[in-house]
């Protein structure tokens, strides 16, 4: 089902070695970041649906705060990632389920139902079809949800020159793909090694591993420079995508000129979800706009932040 041929990173194997790290505080960092963005201290009595899963962390996160979880990825190996997750911190617990699935696979969506909050933060822009994934996504969200996503932004050229550098990772040999992963650390993070050596501690942010979101920032490179298929989309594709929908634009947080993430809340109408009109295939071509009222965060994130 899924759309992906060819070069496709195992997103999996990478969050087997993040497992190791995902600690109290990385937790605390992921329940934060959900509170903020969800508008809400507590998940109590909401449903929950983690498309991509990945580590599980997001998921674990939505549970402490009370949601009713379904989590599930495309990789098994997140998939494993996931479940070890519930088995160390939620063992039997009934409220979260982990499984394999595509959110390509509209017929499995639509078997799963609506929940009042659909997560999929770095995850449809990997599918290698993102907009129609974006519409199975926007599909599960019930009358009055929420759904929460971050999409890679369109930086035009540059994200071309990016999609040649992840294919060509994918492409080679496993023992060789430091021949492209080395220059990308170095580029993303000299200026950081730099600033810190100034400081006295060149190594100071690198040890520390924080990547935000209780991410790693190595489990985050890694991701970043593998990450494949890559598409990417102007905030205001997106926006114009859900609002076709019905949805209503709640937060947005966008990368301006970076290569970060854009990321989006949106509120689903409290009457059906329109779905069905055509996707916008055409990123470039859709409208910059953003809806009068909406909250703007324009911080520029750390583009290897997935
Ligand atoms: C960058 S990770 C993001 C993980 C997690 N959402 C987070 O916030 O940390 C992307 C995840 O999307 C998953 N994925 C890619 N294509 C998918 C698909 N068609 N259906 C479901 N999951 C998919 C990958 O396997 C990977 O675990």
């Amino acid at each position: 089902m899924s759309a992906a041929t060819g070069a496709r990173f195992e997103f999996g194997k990478n969050w087997s070695r993040f497992l190791e790290r995902v600690d109290e505080q990385r937790i605390g960092e992921a329940e934060a970041s959900l509170r903020d963005w969800l508008e809400a201290d507590s998940l109590a009595g909401r449903s929950f649906l983690d498309i991509g899963s990945g580590s599980g962390l997001f998921s674990l996160a939505a549970r402490r705060l009370g949601a009713t979880v379904h989590s599930f990825d495309y990789d098994s190996h997140s998939v494993a990632c996931t479940a070890e997750l519930r088995r160390r911190y939620r063992p039997e617990d009934a409220g979260w389920t982990v499984e394999r699935g595509d959110v390509l696979d509209g017929d499995y969506l639509a078997r799963l139902g609506r929940f009042d909050v659909v997560y999929s933060w770095g995850v449809l822009h990997h599918t290698g079809a993102m907009w129609r994934a974006l519409q199975n996504a926007t599909s599960a969200v019930k009358p009055g949800g929420v759904l929460y996503i971050a999409i890679y932004n369109d930086q035009g050229w540059r994200s071309r020159v990016w999609r040649v550098v992840k294919r060509t990772y994918n492409l080679l040999p496993g023992g060789l793909r430091w021949l492209v992963l080395g220059p990308v650390v170095v580029q993303q993070k000299w200026r950081m090694v730099v600033h810190d050596a100034r400081r006295g501690d060149p190594l100071r942010r690198w040890r520390a591993n924080a990547g935000g979101r209780g991410m790693s920032m190595w489990t985050d490179l890694v991701d970043w420079v593998g990450g494949y298929p890559f598409e990417v989309a102007a905030p205001g594709a997106v926006v114009a995508f859900c609002e076709a929908r019905g949805f209503r634009l709640r937060r947005l947080f966008n990368a301006g000129a970076g290569p970060g993430c854009n990321q989006f809340t949106f509120e689903a109408a409290e009457t059906t979800v329109r779905a069905g009109a055509e996707p916008m295939l055409d990123s470039r071509r859709a409208p910059r706009r953003q809806r009068p009222g909406a909250a703007t965060d324009r911080k520029q994130p750390d583009p290897t932040s997935i």
